[in-house]
């Protein structure tokens, strides 16, 4: 897609320092979309700020009061509006729920679920003002069915996808447009952040989709004006199979899939 393709010019990527949130960043880059990058670990985006044009750092813990508000008002500067808000930063957390830390789970929920209503809310009020944005959260192909084993994170992304395409349906008359991104499996530091490293070995190359086709289609559909978008072939197969997949059955097949 050439720069001159993209309706936004100027963007924000939290979760920027790597990942799907760090090739989203090095396309806008590519495109001459100036873009603000959120993560903690602020050298990380430094090193991004030194390799591509037009980057403006932002380094802040969003499971902080500070990091949000921080982030929270940049969204807000009517000085410099923020066309495009992609709210990435997210986690999960592998393995039986009842053996799992609860206070980890609490900072899931937290920043998969409280921090992004919180930045939508911000990035909404902003652009529906302005009458014009596009606002992208990602979410994951876990929030269309169960996932035993990742039950909390599954149970996060299905509160995403419901958030972002009721929220989609509310501000289209304002010319403001509203995406859940729900990418299947993609290697990043996602497999070792929530211990599904696993997956690597057990699951067959061709179920992995790079972060260069994810933030591809996701910038793509964020053009096209997409409720949902889910990248790759397969995956696309696997959730319109789902919507009319009887719910044991779906909970069986997540069930397989996480014993990997
Ligand atoms: N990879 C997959 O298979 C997959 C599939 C579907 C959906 N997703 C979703 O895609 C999104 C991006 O994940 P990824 O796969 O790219 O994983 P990743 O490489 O682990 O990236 C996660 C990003 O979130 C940031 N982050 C985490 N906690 C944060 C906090 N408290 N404050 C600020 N930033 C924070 C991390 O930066 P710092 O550590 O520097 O803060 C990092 O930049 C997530 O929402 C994930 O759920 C991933």
């Amino acid at each position: 897609m050439s720069a001159a393709s993209y309706p936004f010019t100027s963007a924000l990527v939290t979760g920027a320092s790597s990942g799907i949130g760090e090739e989203l960043t090095r396309q806008l880059a590519a495109a001459g979309v100036p873009t603000v990058v959120v993560a903690r670990r602020g050298t990380r985006l430094e090193s991004l700020a030194g390799a591509l044009d037009g980057i403006e750092v932002l380094a802040a813990d969003l499971l902080t009061d500070e990091g949000v508000d921080a982030v929270s008002a940049r969204i807000a500067d009517a000085d410099r509006p923020v066309d495009l808000v992609v709210n990435n930063a997210g986690f999960g957390t592998s393995g039986e729920f009842h053996t799992l830390d609860p206070d980890r789970l609490a900072d899931e929920v937290d920043l998969n679920v409280g921090v992004l209503t919180r930045l939508s809310h911000v990035a909404l009020s902003s652009m529906i003002d302005r009458r014009r944005g596009w606002l992208l959260n990602v979410s994951s192909v876990a929030s269309f069915q169960p996932a035993p084993k990742l039950a909390v994170y599954a149970a996060t992304k299905a509160y995403v996808t419901s958030l972002s395409e009721s929220l989609y349906t509310e501000a289209k008359p304002y010319g403001v447009t509203v995406s859940a991104l729900c990418p299947g499996l993609t290697k990043t530091e996602f497999q070792s952040v929530s211990n599904t490293g696993h997956y690597q070995s057990s699951i067959p190359g061709f179920a992995w989709t790079t972060v260069e086709e994810v933030a591809t289609a996701a910038l793509e559909g964020v053009v096209r004006g997409r409720a949902v978008i889910v990248p790759g072939a397969l995956y696309k197969g696997v959730v319109s199979v789902g919507s009319v997949t009887p719910r044991w059955l779906k909970r069986a097949m997540s069930n397989v899939v996480q014993r990997g």
